[in-house]
């Protein structure tokens, strides 16, 4: 059976418009200072869809002064808590409001299915509401101190966070990094990924038209290298929060080494999958499927290290093909399209690339291995068989439709083969015997751990990495601490 493609159809609805290519600093849309732009495309044909201005360090330097102000003499900085989480309320209702549109744009700029970027807006909208909750209930504590004193802590914004994201998740990584950071009152200078520019840009105009004051979020466009290192190097930006390859993260910590900038990280993994004879076999088999060609594999948290127990392991991967071969490939556009484009011809390539290494190092290629259409960066959802562990191809985050299947015996050894590993992100476990399920949750070492379930993931729930799969936490309770500084104070009493 061939991989199934849909035709561009009168189904594909018509692509939305593009308002926004300028730069948002202090609440103004601006050219950059040496009026610079890039092209965007479209990467399900590969076109360009706008010219977008292109920040370099003399914007990240005004952009940082703006938000320098707001939080030290603006309105924000005197801003009573309890307001300030209406001002996001205010923002969530407008997502909510637009969210078709944004869908629509953020489907055209990243490729992501119409579908999967509906899902992406109402993670956006419950992550504002979560953190719109928050913005008065970040208490200090009294403390039992020594003496005839008087000690509490206040919780204080961090200052003016630096916020760098990458192409897979635009607003959804975009809305886990507002949350937190507005609700503890700091200000914002985000750069979004120099692949997906364009909605940032939207969202951004309907945080104005909510009535944040001018500064207190700032939207600089542009390349990594460049507008990403000026704000990692700027002296006056308090803290540093990213989400991206490891290797960048490696120079981002290296960088603010020089003004010991707070950091935290959110890298990739190579998450482990486990599936024992015993779980039920329609779900497991549906729920690696989802694991790993969720968003066309382009998921930090991707189950590409598919562990299944040898006695089930040929029906498993017959089942599994079957499914593989039958996803609607198209435009991302069209409500029946399953998998959408890869971002950029990077990807692609990278993808292929590995491909090609699992073929020479000896994985049986079961699905696809290839690249679909000739226009646009579409693959073929990838299924290899009788990988090693060693392998390229079970080692490395190749962030694309492809899987590698393992074979496994007992629990003890796939624990210690699912951490073999310098990641940590994710892992999930399909059985029905709850002491496998729990004592592979205890040992596997991920920050996320799924029973019976995979991609379950929520703005209430903490996430975050392991190993070299991330420092912090994000979502929760548990990001607030990032984005505050805790101040003693201490009062002598009488
Ligand atoms: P990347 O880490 O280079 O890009 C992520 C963000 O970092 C972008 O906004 C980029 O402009 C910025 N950036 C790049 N270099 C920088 C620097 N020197 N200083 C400051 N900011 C910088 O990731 P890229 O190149 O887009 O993708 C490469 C691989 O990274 C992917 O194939 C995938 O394996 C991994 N990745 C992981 C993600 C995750 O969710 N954990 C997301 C995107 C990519
Ligand atoms: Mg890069």
């Amino acid at each position: 059976m061939a991989q199934a493609v849909l035709e561009r159809s009168a189904r594909t609805r018509p692509r939305p418009a593009i308002e926004f290519t300028k730069l948002l600093i202090d609440n103004k849309w601006v050219d950059a200072a040496d009026k610079r732009t890039f092209e965007t495309l479209d990467p399900s044909t590969g076109e360009v869809i706008a010219s977008v201005a292109e920040a370099g360090a003399a914007d990240v330097d005004r952009a940082v002064k703006a938000a320098r102000r707001a939080l030290e003499t603006g309105p924000w900085s005197t801003m009573d808590a309890a307001e300030r989480g209406l001002l996001m309320y205010r923002l969530a209702d407008l997502v909510a409001k637009h969210a078709e549109d944004l869908a629509a744009l953020e489907s055209l700029n990243c490729g992501k299915t119409i579908t999967d970027s509906r899902g992406d807006l109402e993670g956006v909208v419950n992550t504002l509401r979560y953190y719109a909750g928050w913005a008065d209930k970040v208490e200090g504590k009294t403390v039992p101190v020594r003496g005839s004193f008087l000690s509490y802590t206040l919780r204080q914004p961090v200052g003016v966070i630096g916020q760098i994201i990458p192409w897979n998740f635009p607003l959804l990584m975009l809305a886990w990094k507002w949350g937190p950071a507005l609700a503890c009152g700091n200000t914002i200078v985000m750069k979004p990924a120099e692949q997906t520019p364009l909605t940032a840009l939207r969202v951004a105009a309907l945080a104005v038209e909510a009535g944040f004051p001018a500064g207190v979020i700032n939207i600089l466009n542009g390349y990594g290298e460049t507008a990403g290192a000026a704000l990692v190097a700027h002296p006056d930006v308090d803290k540093i929060a990213f989400t991206g390859h490891v290797d960048t993260a490696k120079i981002i910590q290296r960088q603010a080494a020089e003004t010991l900038k707070r950091t935290t990280f959110e890298l990739g993994g190579k998450s482990p999958n486990v599936i024992f004879a015993d779980a039920n076999l329609d779900d497991a088999v549906a729920g690696a499927f989802h694991a790993i060609y969720f968003h066309g594999g382009q998921c930090c948290t991707a189950g590409s290290r598919l562990f299944v127990e040898a006695k089930i392991h040929d029906e498993f991967v017959e089942r599994l093909a079957h499914k593989a071969r039958a996803r609607a490939i198209g435009d991302p556009l069209d409500d029946a399209t399953q998998q959408g484009p890869q971002v950029s011809l990077e990807q692609l390539d990278k993808i292929l690339h590995y491909v090609d290494l699992g073929k020479s190092q000896g994985a049986r290629l079961v699905a696809g291995g290839l690249r679909v259409g000739d226009r646009g960066y579409y693959v073929a959802p990838t299924i290899f068989d009788g990988v090693k562990d060693e392998m390229a191809i079970a080692t490395d985050e190749i962030f694309g439709p492809v899987v590698s299947v393992l074979p496994f015996g007992s629990i003890d050894e796939v624990v210690t083969r699912a951490n073999a590993t310098n990641y940590g992100l994710a892992a999930a476990v399909w059985t029905k015997d709850i002491d496998k399920a729990h004592l592979f949750a205890k040992h596997v070492k991920a920050g996320t751990v799924w029973v019976n379930c995979y991609h379950v993931v929520d703005a209430t729930t903490p996430f975050g990495g392991f190993k070299m799969s991330g420092q912090g936490r994000e979502n929760g309770e548990a990001a607030l601490e990032h984005y505050t500084e805790t101040k003693t104070v201490t009062v002598k009493l009488g």
